[in-house]
Formats: structure tokens, C-alpha cells, sequence
């Protein structure tokens, strides 16, 4: 059976806000997004994932709807996107949906419908409870951006439930109108030619029957967000939700090829039941360890080896190095290990996801206090959780508001961007954007790292070495995870040359037995 597009292909993840503004609001969109698809073919990936782009208040930057069935007039239009859709395709470019059933936004008409009186036919579309005996919450569950995760309603005389901001309340599942209306809207976007959707956090649709509180989180301490004074035990991750993405997942069925992908913060063990009974369930549950992991060789292995052992029979891998919620993977390790992680995300065994901003390099951004956008960070201060520095705008070129805009964009710029961009990194072929380019053409035309086996050759202290193998076709991934000169000696045979390293140069070196690797060195090397 040929790999389907979504197991060989990388995925690019863009943030709509901050890609390219086409009208001069400082704020991206979809005629921007179209403006840039031949770059994205230039790069090499396959497919490009949107963060939300519907109708939405934007308290939580579109992750609070008010029409699944619709495009925000920030963003564009109902015809913008349809361009944009055939324009993409036309570049062999598939184009993946944020799916957002968890919630909607407190100004969805379902939520006024809802709110309106306990006698509305909409009532049990969202999750309505009593007051507890002292008038407080029903119970102790925490919002993900602190605080209860239950509003008061004057009005109709009880409290209803936002896993995340009060402007946020959580749809209720259980009610199979509520199955219906939204396996209709992902028929809407399927027939428009959407080509998959990633739904957004897909363990959180169903929540205890009984709303059990839940337990103290004893390892939580007070410099860490408010939600994990808590373990989720009930309000997360229940058993019924994996029939419902089984759901959502035969109605992907109805179509042809698309995918289905789901955001989902758990353990390993826990996140590969999200493949479903049968492989009915996501087709890739975001895999998010590379996100947090301590950056050594020893645990990256580790976790890749639990990881592949934990994998179901036939469920295909995926990795993800950065996204809109995390830090950067630069202003995490680095610029000098960006490279070797770019290289770790391009060859390892499964779906990579790749975010905007990380080809250029992009680090850690300092918000000043009086540009912060972002709800979470307004809500717990002084933690660190805040994601702008996450969502600043792509940077295109030297220009002022670097090709992004022509008008002060929504978030600060990089203070580099007149060297940091992609006008002037696409010219130099040691730069991370080259490099990134590089791996992702070579990924394509290499079937042993689109498709083949991924096999554990040397986790000494510092340096990370594995095989991908398809039939007799071997290419051999060696990074050196620290900054030292390393030296390496792994099964290569004497006509093993380097096919790539993360310096841009040494392409077509012969390796001999021991692998000399220069300071924070990523090679790639074709055995003979
Ligand atoms: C997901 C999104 C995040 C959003 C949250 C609530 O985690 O990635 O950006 O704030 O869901 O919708
Ligand atoms: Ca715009």
C-alpha cells in the first residue's frame, strides 16, 4: 500500500495574524497567505496548517468562534478562501483547517440561544450546572488560563462551564445535536476542498458525567500556571471521548484522503489511545514531547525509543518541534542547536510539523508590557506563560515592517529582522533557512526518511546517532548535542558520505569509521 500525502509529507503550521497582512491593517490574512504560496513551494512542504481564521470576537485570537461557516472580515472571505484553496492545490499545497468543537465563543448564537432561558431547545448545548449549596462553583475545576472554570449566569440562575476564558464556554457533547450541527461543519469545509483538519484539544470534548472535583496536583508549586494546582483527572481525557472523535472521523470517511489530527497535551501512554479502537480515531495525535524535553542526547533518545514502543500496530508517528502556544524552539536551545533540532524533526520516523518563523531562527522576542496580546499572559502575569513571543509576524524582507506589512504590525518585530528575513537568508547557503529548505528537499526525494524504518544507533552522553532504512537504502542521522567538537564511530561502511550538515557545507565528504562533528554538528550521511 502506497503512503498516503499525510504520512510522507511536512506539515507548516502559519499563524494567521502574523504570515503576511495584504491591507495594510498590520494584522495577516488570507490574500496574504495566498501571496506567499510560492514560497512555501520554494521551501518544500507539503501541506499548510491555519490556526482559526472564523468569525470571532478574537478574545482568544479566534480560538472563540461565532460561525464555524465562516471567514472573519480581518482575515478575509468566504471567496478568499476558496482562492486561496484552489491556488494551493494548483502548487500541489493541501490546505488543513483548525477544527474548534471544544467551545465556542460567548457571542455564538447557540451560547445566546442557550444562555436565554433553561427552557431553550439549545440549553444542553452547553454544559449548565446548579450553584453548590454555599452559591460557589459546582466544583473545583480550574481554567487552563486560571481561575474557576465556572461562570455565573444571573440571568438563567446557574453557572456554566469555559475550560479556558469565561468568553469561551465549552459546548456539551453529550447532547447529540450538538454531534450533528458540528459533523456538519466539517462536511461544509470538506466539500469547499479542504484537504484535513486539526481539531483543537481534542482530549478535552468530554468531561466527567458525575463532575467529580478533582485531585491536588502535589507536585504543583506556585511559580507554575494556576491549572496545574490540579491533575485533570475528570475534566480531561475521559473514556467516551475517543466514540466521538470515531465520529468526527466517519465523516472524514464520507470523503477522500483527508486527515484528521488532534491536539493533545498527555503522557505517551495515554496520548497513542488517541489512534482509536482500530486506527479510527486521529490519524496523528500530535506528538508534543519534543516540545518541553530536556534538550540532551540521552532523553531525546529515550523518549523517541518510548515513543516508536509505544506507537499502536499500523498508527503512523508525527513530531512537533514549536507551535502558537510554546516557545520557540530557538528561544528554547538556542540558534546554534536549532539546527541540529531542525535536522532531528526532518529525520526522524514520522509526520513532521514545522512552524512558521523556526526556518528563519527565529528566538525569543521581548514583549514590551504595553504590546502583550495575549489573554493568558494578561490573566497570570509574571510566569512566563505569555505566547506572543511566539506570534510575532513572519519577516520577509529588510524593509521597515519587514515585508509583513506596511502599517506597525500586531506584535513586534524581531530586533534583527533586517538580517534575520528571508529576502537575505535565502541568498546565504550557511543560513538555518537554507539548511531547513535543504533537509526538506532531501526528505522528498528519500524514501528511507519519508517512509522507512527508524533504528537506534548511539545514545552516548552527547551525541544522538540512528539509521532510517527503506529495503537496502540506509542514510544515517548523527547530532552532536553539544557545543564541543565530538567524534563518532557507528556502522558505516567505507564509501559512507555526507549527504548534509547543519554547517551547509562538507556535502559529498567521505566519513571514514569515526565521524569527526564540529560544535553543535548535525550530518547526514548515505551509506554506500
Ligand atoms: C488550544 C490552542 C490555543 C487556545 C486553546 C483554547 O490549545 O492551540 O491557542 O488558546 O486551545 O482554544
Ligand atoms: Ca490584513
Amino acid at each position: 500500500m502506497s503512503p498516503m500525502w499525510w504520512q510522507t509529507g511536512t506539515i507548516y503550521q502559519i499563524y494567521p495574524r502574523s504570515f503576511q497582512d495584504s491591507n495594510g491593517d498590520g494584522i495577516g490574512d488570507l490574500e496574504g497567505i495566498r501571496q506567499r504560496l510560492d514560497y512555501l513551494a520554494w521551501l518544500g512542504v507539503d501541506a499548510i496548517w491555519i490556526s482559526p481564521v472564523y468569525p470571532s470576537p478574537m478574545h482568544d485570537f479566534g480560538y472563540d468562534v461565532t460561525d464555524y461557516c465562516g471567514i472573519d472580515p480581518i482575515f478575509g472571505s468566504l471567496e478568499s478562501f476558496d482562492r486561496l484553496i484552489e491556488e494551493a492545490h494548483q502548487k500541489q499545497l493541501k490546505i488543513i483547517l483548525d477544527f474548534v468543537p471544544n467551545h465556542t465563543s460567548i457571542e455564538h448564537p447557540w451560547f445566546k440561544a442557550s444562555r436565554r432561558s433553561r427552557a431553550d431547545p439549545k440549553r444542553d448545548w452547553y454544559i449548565w450546572r446548579d450553584a453548590a449549596p454555599d452559591g460557589g462553583p459546582p466544583n473545583n475545576w480550574i481554567s487552563n488560563f486560571g481561575g474557576s472554570t465556572w461562570a455565573w449566569d444571573a440571568g438563567s440562575g446557574q453557572y456554566y462551564y469555559h475550560a479556558y476564558l469565561a468568553e469561551q464556554p465549552d459546548l456539551n457533547w453529550r447532547t447529540p445535536d450538538v454531534r450533528a450541527a458540528m459533523h456538519e461543519v466539517l462536511r461544509f469545509w470538506l466539500r469547499r476542498g479542504v484537504d484535513g483538519f486539526r481539531v483543537d484539544v481534542i482530549w478535552h470534548l468530554m468531561k466527567d458525567a458525575a463532575f467529580r472535583d478533582n485531585p491536588r496536583n502535589p507536585d504543583w508549586t506556585t511559580d507554575a500556571p494556576e491549572i496545574d494546582r490540579l491533575l485533570q483527572t475528570y475534566s480531561t481525557d475521559q473514556p467516551e471521548v475517543h466514540e466521538v472523535i470515531a465520529g468526527m472521523r466517519l465523516v472524514l470517511e464520507e470523503f477522500d484522503g483527508q486527515v484528521l489530527i488532534g491536539e493533545i497535551y498527555l503522557p505517551v501512554e495515554r496520548l497513542v489511545t488517541y489512534y482509536g479502537t482500530n486506527l479510527m480515531g486521529a490519524h496523528l495525535p500530535f506528538n508534543f514531547q519534543l516540545l518541553n524535553a530536556a534538550w540532551t542526547a540521552p532523553h531525546i533518545a529515550e523518549l523517541i525509543v518510548r515513543y516508536e514502543g509505544a506507537l499502536p500496530q499500523g498508527g503512523w508517528p508525527n513530531w512537533v518541534l514549536s507551535n502558537h502556544d510554546r516557545p520557540r524552539i530557538a528561544a528554547r536551545v538556542g540558534p546554534a542547536q536549532a539546527r541540529v533540532a531542525a535536522m532531528l524533526l526532518l529525520t526522524l520516523r514520522g509526520t513532521p510539523t514545522l512552524y512558521y518563523g523556526d526556518e528563519l531562527g527565529i528566538g525569543h522576542v521581548e514583549i514590551a508590557p504595553d504590546r502583550i496580546r495575549d489573554p493568558w499572559a494578561k490573566r497570570e502575569p509574571g510566569l512566563g506563560v505569555g505566547r506572543d513571543p511566539s506570534r510575532t509576524p513572519m519577516q520577509w524582507d529588510a524593509s521597515a515592517f519587514a515585508g509583513f506589512s506596511t502599517h506597525e504590525p500586531w506584535l513586534p518585530l524581531t530586533p534583527d529582522y533586517e538580517a534575520r528575513n528571508v529576502a537575505v537568508m535565502s541568498k546565504d547557503k550557511t543560513s538555518i533557512l537554507c539548511l531547513i529548505r535543504s533537509l526538506l528537499h532531501y526528505r522528498r526525494g528519500h524514501a528511507p526518511l519519508s517512509q522507512g524504518g527508524w533504528h537506534l544507533l548511539s545514545r552516548e552522553s552527547d551525541i544522538l546517532a540512528y539509521e532510517r532504512r527503506n529495503g537496502d537504502d540506509r542514510i544515517v542521522v548523527v547530532l552532536n548535542f553539544t557545543a564541543d567538537p565530538q567524534a563518532w564511530s557507528g556502522p558505516l561502511s567505507t564509501k559512507a558520505r555526507i549527504a548534509l550538515s547543519t554547517y551547509g557545507d562538507r556535502r559529498g565528504d567521505f566519513v571514514g569509521p569515526a565521524v569527526s562533528l564540529r560544535p553543535n554538528e548535525g550530518l547526514l550521511i548515505e551509506q554506500a
